[in-house]
């Protein structure tokens, strides 16, 4: 079931997110709170289409990236979007339940953007994203809310426009609605059976916090992103694995 919501996801995913200004901010945030500097290496857990990988490989910077993901028809929109920019990125399909097929301390920045409350076992994936960091090294965690709604983000986006066309906003929103209109039809009804349903996890601050701080990472910073529906974690790795 799983594997089947992701590969209709995939499909609908891009339509709506690439014009959605709450996560246009939040891809550029992770961005900014990763700081990739030239030579390192850098790991996109759950990737899905790539949104995160595509602006970083743009940047100027000489960087070795990997993105993974579980669902096979994320990762080939991924595939496509980084085509012509394959020899600098590598995409594994794999789990996030299982062991990481990287050596312990590879990587010097890890990220997760809605991804941890789909896995299974989030605390396993946690401590797999710590072994193959870093001393010292970064995980930017972005994750929803215990109660996340979708009309907050909705909210942003239309804040967002309003300052960018003043004038204009009322035709770009009425358009960009006729263009969300079929494919909300399967965004929206995804995302109302994630989030009732209990096999997804959404954390309150304090067990956010626990997760992290109990499996070794510091915690920088935490606040709200994304129409303040999801949690924006900067951590780092303080233990040094044995
Ligand atoms: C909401 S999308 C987020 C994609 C991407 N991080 C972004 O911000 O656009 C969630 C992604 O998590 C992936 N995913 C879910 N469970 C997973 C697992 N157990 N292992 C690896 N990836 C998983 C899905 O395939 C999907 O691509």
């Amino acid at each position: 079931m799983d594997q089947f919501i992701w590969h209709i996801y995939a499909y609908v995913y891009d339509l709506i997110l690439l014009e959605l200004s709450p996560y246009q901010q939040m891809i550029r945030r992770v961005y900014e709170a990763l700081d990739p500097r030239n030579g390192e290496c850098y790991l996109d857990a759950g990737c899905g289409t790539g949104n995160y990988l595509l602006p970083v490989l743009d940047s100027e910077n000489d960087l070795t990236l990997v993105g993974v993901d579980y669902s096979n028809a994320m990762l080939k929109r991924a595939q496509k979007k980084l085509r012509s920019r394959e020899e600098k990125v590598d995409l594994y399909e794999l789990d996030l339940n299982k062991n990481l097929p990287f050596d312990k301390e590879v990587f010097n920045g890890v990220n997760c953007i809605n991804v941890l409350y789909a896995i299974k076992t989030p605390e396993f994936a946690i401590q797999e994203l710590y072994r193959v960091l870093n001393n010292g090294g970064r995980m930017v965690l972005i994750t929803p809310l215990d109660e996340p709604e979708m009309l907050p983000i909705l909210k942003e986006h239309l804040s967002t426009l309003k300052a960018n066309y003043p004038r204009l906003w009322g035709p770009v929103f009425f358009y960009q609605l006729i263009k969300f209109f079929i494919p909300a039809l399967i965004f929206v009804p995804i995302n109302i059976y994630i989030k009732s349903n209990k096999k997804y996890h959404f954390f309150s601050e304090e067990e956010i916090r626990l997760l992290l701080t109990s499996n070794g990472f510091r915690i920088h910073e935490i606040g709200l992103i994304y129409g303040q529906q999801n949690w924006f974690i900067v951590a780092e790795k303080t233990r040094v694995n044995a």
